[in-house]
């Protein structure tokens, strides 16, 4: 199938989550072949909550000093940061049961929508860190049918917002359930904080310089007093902002392998778009969903 028609394909539950057909053989053999270094980084994120952003924010971060944030030759102006920063089992698991994975240097940097409990057994087992995204899910609901639409043929007509919203209330979306998604993650940010960094978009969006030097000490770069005098800090978020990234030509007209233009990844970047989306209804169900969900776990979004 092509991706226009993939999007509407029927989701299968493999340990309690949501995944196309077509993707379960990337997932089944990424838990049997990965094998993760010690030194890994893993970007862990529930779909549309700002993958493609920390993708480039932590390629730049942690090969910084290979590329001067600020000469042509950086990748980020001519890759995308799905290019860079490839997800395991959409990805490279996808496209070869056992890839060689060889070619990348150390720490490789890689990223996954898996939940938890369904990663790789050698990533709970070696002492690589996790950097897990997560956003407020009315925002995820908004873009996931956003990209959706995107994606979709126009002989297909466009999907309802009353029908994404209706599946993803009832958990039944790409990775979700939502909250189980993100609640497996922060339990285990609790139980072991050294391997897991817990963010949300929100707090990146609101506290960016705050929030990427607290990855750099969490991943063990930390910025030196002369890059903090250099602005380095700066120069990453400003190369990894929307603006800058959505305007790239390899962003606005590149595709991936599969066909996905690129520009599908970047719709606006704003925190609360779903005022302008989903009703009064909408919003007190999600919400009481949510305000149920996270009852006693400590975690607000
Ligand atoms: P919106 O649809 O709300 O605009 P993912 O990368 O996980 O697929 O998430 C896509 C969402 O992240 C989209 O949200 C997209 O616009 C936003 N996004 C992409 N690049 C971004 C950036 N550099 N900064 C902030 N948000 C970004």
């Amino acid at each position: 199938p092509t991706e226009s028609e993939w999007i509407d394909m029927t989701l299968y539950n493999y340990q309690g989550h949501w995944h196309y057909a077509k993707q379960l053989q990337g997932v089944l053999s990424c838990q049997q072949h990965f094998q993760s270094h010690d030194n890994d980084i893993l970007l862990v994120t529930s779909p549309k909550s700002g993958t493609t952003w920390l993708k480039a924010i932590l390629f730049s971060l942690v090969y910084r000093t290979r590329f001067k944030q600020t000469g042509d030759d950086h990748p980020l102006l001519s890759n995308n940061p799905h290019t860079l920063v490839p997800f395991l089992e959409l990805k490279l698991y996808f496209e070869n049961e056992n890839p060689d994975l060889s070619s990348f240097t150390s720490p490789r940097l890689f990223a996954t929508h898996l939940p938890y409990r369904s990663l790789p057994k050698s990533v709970q087992d070696s002492k690589c860190k996790l950097v897990y995204l997560c956003r407020n899910p009315k925002d995820i609901v908004v873009s996931l049918w956003a990209y959706a639409n995107k994606l979709r043929l126009p002989e297909m007509g466009a999907k309802s917002i009353d029908e994404v919203f209706e599946k993803f209330c009832e958990g039944v979306s790409l990775y979700g359930p939502f909250w189980d998604h993100m609640l497996g993650y922060w339990h285990e940010s609790l139980k072991n904080p050294e391997k897991i960094y817990f963010l949300t978009y929100e707090k990146m969006k609101e506290q960016p310089d705050l929030h990427l030097k607290k990855i750099a000490d969490f991943l063990g770069c930390p910025f030196s007093p002369k890059e903090e005098e250099e602005n380095k800090v700066r120069a990453i978020l400003d190369m990894c902002s929307f603006d800058f990234l959505s305007n790239l030509k390899v962003n606005r007209e590149g595709t991936t392998p599969s066909g996905i233009n690129y520009n599908a990844f970047f719709r606006n970047g704003k925190v609360g778009d779903w005022k302008n989306y989903l009703t009064t209804e909408m919003v007190t169900r999600l919400d009481k969903i949510c305000e149920e969900k996270l009852e006693g776990s400590g975690l607000k979004l």
